[in-house]
């Protein structure tokens, strides 16, 4: 079943909003696997973003990430990867629409407040960059059978 990686970035904690954000996830319906508050070394954060080394943003982009406690998750489900970054709207908070996370409580590219993998397969890259195997869980949410018919 697909994962997806999830991250309140610094900007997100400071500003008080990791409940909201984890419960837009918890609300749609898709099951928390992996969670914690962590503050990443710019080693980390250098391999999570490694597909942006080129770009002119960078160094000012991994200053941002490792500037505070990040809160990392894993979310599971069937197509959770692109429905997350649904649920989370366009990289710039002021294109992305209301409704979504960004659309609601950010108001710039370089305050964007969150992360969602952008394919399955960095999905499982990035669960498995920030989460030891312990770090993990798997159960089986009550709510399931009122998910899906
Ligand atoms: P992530 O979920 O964080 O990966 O965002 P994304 O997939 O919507 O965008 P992308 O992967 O292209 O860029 C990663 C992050 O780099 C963005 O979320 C921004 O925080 C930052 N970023 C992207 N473009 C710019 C830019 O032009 N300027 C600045 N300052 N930051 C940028
Ligand atoms: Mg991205």
């Amino acid at each position: 079943v697909d994962q997806t990686y999830i991250m309140v970035k610094p900007d997100g904690v400071q500003r008080g909003l990791v409940g909201e954000i984890i419960s837009r996830f918890e609300k749609k319906g898709f099951k928390l696997t992996g969670l914690k508050l962590f503050q990443c070394s710019k080693e980390l954060a250098e391999e999570h973003y490694k597909d942006l080394k080129q770009k002119p943003f960078f160094p000012k982009l991994i200053d941002y990430i490792t500037s505070g406690p990040v809160v990392c998750m894993a979310w599971e489900g069937v197509g959770v990867v692109p429905s997350a970054r649904k649920l989370i709207g366009a990289t710039d908070p002021l294109q992305a629409e209301p409704g979504t996370i960004r659309g609601d409580l950010a108001v710039q590219t370089g305050r964007n407040i969150v992360h969602g993998s952008d394919s399955p397969e960095n999905g499982k890259r990035e669960v498995a960059l920030w989460f030891k195997e312990g770090e993990l869980c798997d159960w089986t949410p009550i709510q399931a059978p009122w998910l899906r018919e």
